[in-house]
């Protein structure tokens, strides 16, 4: 199987519950079904997974890796691994979380995470293990597949299962499992179904909607308050917003944040309402910032595709725009939050310190190029 969705849909989660459940029907007719449930994120090499695969089972059944981790061959480890499995088990699933992460070496550009998933589906057709085999791959990156579909060694043809982001009703009923972490009469009516509004409009991710819900319940605590409130749950929103986009500014190139910086400041210093940003305009000040900065300049092209970039993070939206009869196309941005609060972040980078002295002249530059387009 292949599970595969966006973060925090539940594939993880999921997986287990389900062949846990297999684990107790088993139980139940006298067989030993084998779950081999590993992470793929911290493992670098083709051979540390198998070994991670054998200590698994070791411990699952209660005995010794029986192999080195280091210098033996990775054939050994599977054979142990194999050796293992069909002494302890009927029948077997491995559970590959992260597995996309798993590229290792990329000898000859096959990845590791491609032979792996090579030799463990065809395990039983080798006779390799002797009872039945399934592999369930986890992953939340859409190309995943393709990758793999493009591999004529592979042997790895899964069902696939997709995990679509959680709508508001689902993440209301996830949370509402969670009430037990609040004492009783502690959340106001409005705070869950606040919760999954929230978190089903931004991204349909339980793990974040889960941390929202707590950080509305820590505020709460934090200020002495006995009950959690609306108020609480939009004032942990916003600090999640603020963190999200601090960190997103700070990892990125200068010319990325000089970009980012010229369209704020056309949204911010623009005298007219409903501050969308065109981008001709935008472009004509960020050329205007890289001079006083005596920094490179871009062609348009590159400016618009740097600000297009940033729409993926959902800091701006952007529209296509046409100007009328010959008019040509331009887009326009808009801003999600405050377009101040990102001008003062990014200028927190030291290399973009020389143009807060001058604010002043940077709003007339922005009026003026917004004059000109409008009355082009
Ligand atoms: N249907 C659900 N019911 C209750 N809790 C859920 C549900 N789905 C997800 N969660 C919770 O949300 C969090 C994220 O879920 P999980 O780790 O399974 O996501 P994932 O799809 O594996 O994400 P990633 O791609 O980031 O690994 C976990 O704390 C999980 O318990
Ligand atoms: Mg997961």
């Amino acid at each position: 199987m292949l599970l595969y969705g966006p973060a925090g849909t539940g594939k993880s989660l999921i997986i287990g519950a389900v062949t846990q459940q297999i684990i107790e029907l088993c139980q139940s007719k006298g067989e030993r079904f084998g779950v081999v449930d590993i992470n793929c994120q911290p493992i670098n090499t083709l051979d540390q997974a198998v070994y991670e695969l054998v200590q698994t089972v070791a411990q699952d059944v209660g005995t010794e890796a029986g192999v080195p981790e280091t210098g033996v061959s990775t054939k050994r480890k599977y054979r142990r691994l194999y050796e293992l499995i069909n002494e302890h088990y009927d029948s077997v699933i491995f559970i590959l979380d992260e597995i996309d992460l798993l590229v290792g070496r990329r000898e000859n550009d096959e990845p590791a995470y491609s032979k792996l998933l090579y030799q463990l589906s065809r395990a039983s057709n080798t006779n390799e293990i002797e009872g039945r085999v399934s592999v369930a791959a986890l992953t939340n990156d859409p190309k995943f597949m393709e990758d793999i579909d493009g591999r004529a060694e592979s042997s790895f043809n899964p069902r696939d299962v997709y995990f679509p982001d959680y709508d508001a009703t689902q993440l209301r009923e996830i949370l509402e499992n969670r009430r037990d972490a609040f004492r009783q009469d502690a959340l106001k009516d409005d705070v869950i179904p606040l919760v999954a509004a929230f978190a089903a409009q931004s991204h349909g991710d339980a793990r974040k909607a889960i941390d929202l819900f707590r950080g509305a319940g820590d505020l709460a605590d934090e200020r002495g308050n006995e009950v959690v409130t609306e108020d609480h749950v939009r004032e942990s929103q916003e600090e999640i917003d603020k963190d999200r986009s601090l960190k997103l500014v700070e990892g990125l190139t200068t010319q990325k944040k000089i970009s980012l910086y010229a369209t704020a400041a056309v949204a911010h210093h623009s005298n007219r309402t409903g501050s969308s940003v065109p981008s001709p305009v935008g472009f004509k000040v960020y050329q205007w910032v890289t001079d006083e900065l005596d920094a490179d300049q871009m062609t348009r092209e590159t400016y618009v595709k740097y600000v297009k970039e940033l729409s993926t993070y959902g800091l701006i939206s952007t529209a296509r725009k046409s100007r009328g009869r010959g008019g040509g196309m331009h887009m326009e941005f808009t801003f999600t939050g405050d377009p101040e609060a990102m001008m003062t972040r990014i200028v927190d980078d030291t290399r973009l310190e020389g143009i807060v002295q001058q604010e002043e002249l940077l709003s007339s530059v922005v009026n003026a190029q917004l004059k000109e387009f409008h009355d082009e």
